[in-house]
């Protein structure tokens, strides 16, 4: 398969697509970002990188870390976890609240917000030093000692963070939070404004393509948890866009507002892909449209 060949046309393809949507600004770090990027990076499991565009560029990859806080709480509480976040596709935005009330307290899953709120306070209890622990393990997850967070971002997100600070309230009511509502947040915005490019993100996510066992330090995972987890992304990777992406795309994977996908073609590779310029649901335009293009050129998605 010649992917360097498909990066280029899949470039090509998507140029009538690069104004359509715009960049997230309920974040406000998120808002000076330039929109007009686009970066992909293809990772096979037997060791070849293909990048195109701004391939190298970091961005905040914001919503794509709940996949690390989800390996790293797997890791630590196995079947456990699934007592305090469900397993079922939301069907509603990342920052919905309406079923948290009515589902009393319990997430529908790990990758809404509601979910990775439960997670980061789960991880509060296991880790000693939460903020340079999480960051090692993304570290060693894509082998670059230089990835880092972006305090900035985190703190502009925390100073407009209304409707995160709602559902936290929430799940301290429901009993669902057992650390202070300040601090599960602190280390939410802070886990969310990792900044990585699409050639880290893509490495990072080769991790999850191998059905080996997984073990990066202290977070080990069975081959069967792996799978697991690519089971969550393909339902619930996308939020409300998840049967669409299925059905355009036809692999697991992880959106994030700042424009990045991560994405998961199990034993075969992994990509990451990003683009700024965002639709409805908070997915990547471009990003999307390129995975697509992905899974049509190359004739071939786990279906
Ligand atoms: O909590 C938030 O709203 C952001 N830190 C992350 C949301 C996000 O990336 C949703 N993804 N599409």
């Amino acid at each position: 398969m010649d992917y360097q060949q498909i990066l280029e046309n899949i470039y090509l393809k998507i140029q009538p697509y690069a104004q359509v949507g715009k960049q997230a600004d309920y974040i406000p770090a998120l808002a000076n970002v330039d929109p007009d990027q686009f970066g992909m990076c293809i990772n096979t499991v037997q060791g070849e990188v293909f990048m195109q565009g701004n391939a190298t560029t970091r961005f905040s990859i914001q919503s794509i870390s709940k996949v690390f806080l989800l390996a790293m709480c797997l890791s630590f509480e196995g079947e456990e976890l699934w007592r305090r976040v469900g397993k079922e596709p939301s069907g509603t935005a990342f920052n919905s609240l309406v079923q948290l009330e009515v589902e009393k307290g319990i997430p529908r899953n790990p990758f809404i917000n509601a979910g990775a709120i439960v997670l980061a306070d789960v991880l509060l209890k296991h880790l000693k030093h939460p903020k340079e622990d999480f960051l090692r393990f993304v570290r060693n997850l894509c082998g670059n000692d230089s990835i880092s967070y972006n305090e900035e971002v985190a703190r502009s997100e925390r100073e407009k963070s209304y409707l995160n600070a709602a559902i936290a309230n929430l799940l301290k009511y429901h009993h669902n939070i057992e650390g202070e509502i300040e601090e599960v947040l602190h280390f939410y915005f802070l886990q969310c404004s990792i900044e990585m490019s699409c050639h880290d993100l893509s490495n990072a996510f080769l991790a999850f393509a191998h059905y080996s066992p997984f073990e990066y330090g202290e977070i080990k995972l069975t081959s069967s948890q792996v799978k697991r987890m690519n089971a969550i992304m393909q339902t619930c990777g996308f939020y409300d866009e998840a049967g669409e992406f299925s059905y355009l795309v036809g692999l697991p994977g992880k959106s994030g507002v700042g424009g990045g996908i991560a994405a998961i073609y199990p034993q075969r590779y992994s990509v990451a892909v990003w683009s700024p310029r965002l639709n409805q649901k908070g997915n990547s335009v471009m990003g999307i449209k390129a995975l697509e293009l992905l899974t049509t050129e190359t004739e071939d998605s786990i279906f």
